[in-house]
């Protein structure tokens, strides 16, 4: 049987900025929870939800305080509770995201740890001072800017923050650690969710000398990119327990394990796919290169051939956005983005693996940057301006042209985008040539065709401009075809007289036979018996 993440199409909701039912200006759950039937209606199969967990919100959630708690900001355990029967009731399934790199500084272990309990005092990474306090235990640098290390005065020791100082690192050496680790697991699938998204999974572990990370020299953008992780990252040790928990998850059903492996530009998605193992890790793990990937052709077959090269016998993931990347249709450029954002829909729903859509990506919302004064990304304000930080593609679902964009009766936590007006769900609803309903054809396509869930996939060589892959099962056979170019090109796969032409994304434009108009894309249905 295949699992049931296999097919999926998962759409991650920013609970903060997808829907606010109470009227406070913040989303939460019961606002979730009203928007399931537009999510059922756009036909997704699971919702993986940032972390909703209790916390200080330094960093908007992935500073976790109590792991089996809600933050009343979201609601509480009845609401959550609530969203998952009733998202269960509509065929979706819930995936909660899980931190197990850091806590906040306000979670009870680290309060323990600092009141030296026998139990907790190592759960996190401690090192007393060599000679003096002002000497760091080495050069790690936070993600977030400066120091990964913080002195403490009152354990008179350093610890270490991969991110924020508000956010100490556990120390996954300490076998209670991953006891308690997997305990949270376990209360939350009893609750009865269906899978879990791991925050920057390949940190887990670290060198256990501590040794200094080699330099880069010549490295670009933050200072955190100036050096090689070999050290904080991508220890051994995180695979061996990855295969532990992948077993303990195993053992509980048919749960979804995702992973979120944190890599740098100088590398390869070959790194995310390693902690996939031999089928025995996660199931899952993100490619960042799509993501980072130029908008043409030749970009993107090479990040799809890479990733399913490095992948094997793994299954793949497709995701083009999400909470800490600019929003994919800005990374397009401005040049008929309308048409661009429908190559994108079509390349993620069509390509092979699970598909992971990202809130507002159906509507086309656009990367919006906020003012400095209204920076809430911790990240944004440390690094203003050499990096604005992520909250451009944060800001509030647009659901209609009311006030504050349908999403709340209020001011929200950030300003909704200045397009709302124009570009929302509502509007996109009641225009059939609407992105959003070209998002849910595709995923209607997408389920009548099992070809395009489970098929095989044949990535073709690039020819002027077009990204041409098939797809096949069976007899099943399809072939699509996406011109990533401003100009007509002839199509490479030249579709026979019966072959039925499933999805056109540009079906009002004018092209000769065989010819792809510019940003067109077309999903074509090989006769069964004829041959290309
Ligand atoms: C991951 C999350 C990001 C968070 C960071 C620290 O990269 O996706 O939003 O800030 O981990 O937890
Ligand atoms: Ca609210």
């Amino acid at each position: 049987m295949t699992p049931w993440w296999q097919s999926a199409v998962i759409y991650q909701i920013y609970p903060r900025s997808f829907y606010d039912a109470n009227g406070d200006g913040i989303g939460d759950l019961r606002g979730i929870i009203q928007k399931l039937d537009y999510l059922q209606r756009l036909g997704v199969d699971a919702l993986w939800l940032n972390p909703v967990y209790p916390s200080p919100m330094r960093d908007f959630g992935y500073d976790v305080s109590d792991y089996c708690g809600i933050d009343p900001a979201f609601g509480d355990m009845a609401d959550m509770q609530a969203l998952i029967t009733q998202a269960h009731k509509r065929g979706m399934k819930i995936v909660m995201d899980m931190v197990f790199n850091h806590t906040s500084h306000q979670h009870p272990w680290f309060k323990a740890a600092l009141e030296n309990d026998p139990h907790y005092r190592d759960f996190y990474i401690w090192r007393e001072p060599k000679n003096t306090r002002h000497k760091t235990p080495n050069n790690w640098r936070s993600a977030f800017g400066g120091s990964a290390w913080r002195w403490h005065h009152k354990r008179q020791a350093f610890y270490l923050h991969s991110f924020l100082p508000a956010q100490p690192d556990l120390n996954w050496r300490n076998p209670e650690v991953e006891k308690a680790a997997l305990q949270i697991l376990d209360f939350w699938l009893a609750k009865g969710v269906n899978g879990f998204r791991f925050d920057v999974i390949n940190l887990l572990f670290k060198d256990p000398t501590l040794r200094n990370n080699p330099l880069r020299f010549g490295g670009i953008g933050r200072p955190y990119e100036w050096q090689q992780h070999r050290h904080d990252r991508n220890q051994n040790e995180t695979h061996l327990f990855l295969q532990r928990m992948r077993r303990h998850l195993d053992n509980r059903g048919d749960i979804l394990s995702v992973g979120e492996i944190m890599y740098d530009k100088y590398e390869t998605c070959a790194t995310a796919a390693s902690f996939c193992g031999q089928q025995d890790e996660l199931h899952l793990t993100f490619n960042f290169e799509l993501l980072h990937a130029k908008f043409s052709a030749r970009a993107l077959h090479l990040a799809l051939q890479r990733w399913y090269d490095a992948l094997g016998k793994n299954w793949p993931s497709i995701t083009f956005s999400n909470h800490d990347f600019p929003r994919q249709i800005s990374r397009t450029g401005r040049y008929k983005q309308a048409e661009k954002a429908r190559l994108l829909a079509m390349l993620a729903l069509s390509a092979k693996g699970t598909v992971v859509l990202y809130y507002g990506e159906e509507i086309g919302m656009q990367e919006e940057p906020v003012r400095k004064k209204e920076i809430q990304d911790p990240a944004g304000q440390f690094y203003w301006p050499i990096y604005k930080g992520r909250d451009g593609c944060r800001r509030p679902m647009c659901w209609d042209d009311s006030e504050y964009g349908g999403f709340s009766a209020q001011r929200s936590w950030l300003p909704v985008s200045p397009a709302a007006p124009k570009r929302n769900v509502l509007a996109q609803q009641m225009n059939p040539n609407s992105l959003w309903h070209f998002y849910r054809s595709l995923i209607a396509l997408r389920k009548e065709y099992t070809c395009l869930q489970t098929g095989e996939i044949t990535l073709h060589p690039v020819q002027h401009h077009v990204l041409y892959f098939t797809r096949s099962l069976g007899k099943q056979i399809l072939h699509i075809m996406l011109n990533i170019s401003p100009r007509p090109q002839s199509m490479p796969y030249l579709p026979n007289p019966r072959d039925a032409c499933l999805l056109n994304s540009r079906p009002a434009a004018k092209s000769l036979p065989h010819e792809l108009a510019p940003y067109q894309g077309v999903i074509y249905q090989q006769a069964q018996g004829s041959q290309d």
